[in-house]
């Protein structure tokens, strides 16, 4: 079960810095120095998987209604940039292939989170993971698949079972036990809001990492890892990996 588990992952990449799951904020997150950086993947109207984490395309973006029943040609001439401000306008919402080649061409490890719509779980990962397989190759780090949905992990356990797997939660399930196993999952990864020591110490003994999201405060950071959490998602990884240099 050990895996080796990234300390500090960049959340949508740098998005204190520049728009949220853009090639820019994950450029900006190599540059500050980042080696893993977590993204959101979801379904087109038409199943093409992008880089986005809303429902709706209104506030990342300048298209608006909800993503999932928006055509792939449409999100693609969307400006993902100019909200964050004018130096990013052109911005592009990123397809799942040009975020994987970028990682790829940069040396950072990922963690793809599986971010469904309703219904379709399985698809998600029925699409997403052999695309992302075909990009990354043999790459080194084996990259981290997450999500919400225990529909989409267990069709990611069956489509790419060498791919790490981790379970996201907001409060820990009284159920946590039957799910890790039955997914198969190196990680459980919680809302820091709502972790607490003895749920981390359960956790680790039972033989699982821990990351937790999303952490933007050193002193937090500090006593996560005093209870033994592996990783923190954070909004500031220059910042983060200044006060927690990396192995
Ligand atoms: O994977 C950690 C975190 O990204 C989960 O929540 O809403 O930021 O995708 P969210
Ligand atoms: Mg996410």
């Amino acid at each position: 079960m050990a895996h080796q588990l990234p300390r500090i992952i960049a959340h949508r990449g740098s998005p204190k810095l520049a728009p949220e799951n853009t090639l820019a904020s994950f450029r900006r997150a190599a540059l500050d120095g980042a080696k893993w950086v977590e993204f959101d993947a979801s379904l087109t109207a038409d199943s093409r998987v992008v880089v986005f984490h809303d429902d709706d395309l209104d506030r990342t973006s300048d298209g608006s209604g909800p993503l999932a029943q928006t055509p792939f040609d449409v999100i693609a001439s969307l400006d993902a940039g100019a909200w964050f401000g004018r130096q990013f306008a052109g911005e592009l919402i990123p397809t799942l292939e040009e975020a994987i080649e970028l990682f790829a061409e940069l040396g950072l490890g990922f963690n793809m989170e599986l971010k469904v719509d309703p219904g379709r779980e399985v698809e998600l990962a029925t699409v997403a993971l052999p695309i992302a397989a075909s990009c990354w190759g043999d790459h080194a780090p084996l990259p981290l698949v997450s999500s919400f949905s225990r529909q989409a992990l267990a069709a990611a356990k069956e489509i790419l079972p060498a791919w790490p797997r981790a379970f996201l939660f907001d409060y820990l399930p009284d159920d946590w036990r039957d799910i890790a196993q039955t997914l198969g999952v190196v990680s459980l990864n919680g809302n820091q809001r709502h972790l607490d020591a003895q749920q981390v110490e359960a956790m680790k003994s039972a033989g699982y990492g821990v990351l937790a999201y999303t952490v933007n405060e050193r002193q937090r950071a500090e006593a996560l890892f005093e209870w033994g959490v592996d990783g923190v998602f954070t909004d500031i990884p220059g910042e983060m990996l200044k006060a927690f240099p990396e192995f």
